[in-house]
């Protein structure tokens, strides 16, 4: 059976990036695979954050989840630290993990910046407890941006070496799914840098809360260049700010690029934005009324949560049994 586990850092807005790499896949996954998506609030905490803000970004990451078409009735939605597998099979990979391969990791060195040192062990071990997460379910399929594929490859790395050292093949190695034209949506202010939820202003990305007058002057905003919109694919090479609104209009009129490029061959940027807000405005507006109303009711988002909660423990109890046995490490209590 394939199962696929992905997660979001309750660190937020979550973003059209978030969305449109991540989640609107994992919608569409769930259907033809057993599927864990978790809201992981241990990864949040390698930064630092605000007790309060956290607690209240995971109902907000579970309400965002919901609204953006996950089914609970297929998916379990589950916060991270709930389920203490996922602690725990972090700390035995991280035994299994030589420091060449996490030295390698480019985002240890973008989030740890100029001052490394300063750096908490956590955020450099950050892509073991990913790995964890993953084989904690021995996941088959883990759906992704593109900027998690580096993180992919090493869960993929440290399955390896742990089934090669037990000599058995217990570990699935994980396949990324990383599909679609947005696999990696780019800042609305410069088509170099990814849309990112720690981006410092705020019109470089489109949060699934902002409201409709908010899309319409981030998009009109947004930075473009002097030339039409070509007819080809081709000819949105070097030109970033055109290839990611017309890859972000793609995939929410949800058409190839080249239906768009034929439809808009030749128009200016303006035409183009007032459909692009048109139609990211009547594809978020559902969502973000859903998110507000699920919102009210949080004995609801616990409940469903808790149900999340129990069928990923269930699970993780099971590999967790096995692992301890295989590494020859007593059984924990549950
Ligand atoms: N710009 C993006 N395009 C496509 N996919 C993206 N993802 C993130 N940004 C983009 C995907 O969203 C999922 C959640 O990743 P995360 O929880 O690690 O997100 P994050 O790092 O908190 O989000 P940001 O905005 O990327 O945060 P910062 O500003 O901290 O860098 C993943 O599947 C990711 O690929």
């Amino acid at each position: 059976m394939s199962r696929i586990l992905s997660g979001i850092q309750p660190t937020g807005n979550i973003h059209l990036g978030n969305y449109l790499g991540a989640i609107k896949n994992w919608v569409s996954l769930q259907h033809d695979h057993e599927s864990l998506f978790c809201i992981v609030d241990l990864h949040a905490i390698t930064l630092p954050q605000d007790p309060k803000m956290l607690r209240e970004n995971t109902y907000f990451a579970a309400a965002t989840y919901l609204a953006c078409g996950v089914d609970v009735s297929k998916s379990a939605v589950f916060p991270q630290s709930a389920v203490s597998g996922h602690s725990e099979l972090g700390w035995i990979l991280g035994c299994h993990t030589p420091l060449g391969w996490l030295n390698r990791m480019t985002q240890f060195k973008e989030k740890s910046g100029k001052h490394k040192d300063k750096a908490c062990l956590g955020l450099y071990a950050y892509p073991v407890l990913q790995a964890a997460d993953i084989l904690l379910y021995k996941a088959t399929h883990v759906p992704v941006g593109e900027d998690q594929k580096q993180h992919l490859e090493l869960a993929r790395d440290i399955a390896g070496a742990f089934n090669r050292n037990y000599d058995q093949d217990f570990f699935p190695l994980p396949e990324p799914q990383i599909f679609g034209t947005t696999t990696r949506v780019m800042s609305l202010r410069d088509g170099s840098s990814k849309m990112s939820k720690s981006a410092d202003s705020d019109f470089s990305r489109i949060n699934l809360t902002d409201d409709n007058d908010t899309i319409t002057q981030k998009i009109r905003k947004a930075k473009s260049d002097a030339d039409p919109l070509p007819a080809e694919k081709t000819g949105l090479e070097n030109r970033p700010e055109a290839e990611n609104m017309v890859n972000i209009y793609a995939a929410v009129t949800q058409q190839p690029v080249e239906t768009v490029l034929k439809e808009f061959a030749g128009s200016t940027f303006a035409p183009f934005k007032a459909a692009l807000t048109e139609a990211l405005v009547a594809h978020l507006e559902p969502i973000r009324t859903d998110i507000a109303h699920l919102l009210q009711d949080r004995a609801h988002l616990d409940q469903l949560m808790s149900q999340g909660t129990d069928k990923a423990r269930t699970v993780a109890r099971a590999t967790m049994a096995q692992v301890q046995d295989m590494v020859g490490l007593a059984k924990s209590e549950s």
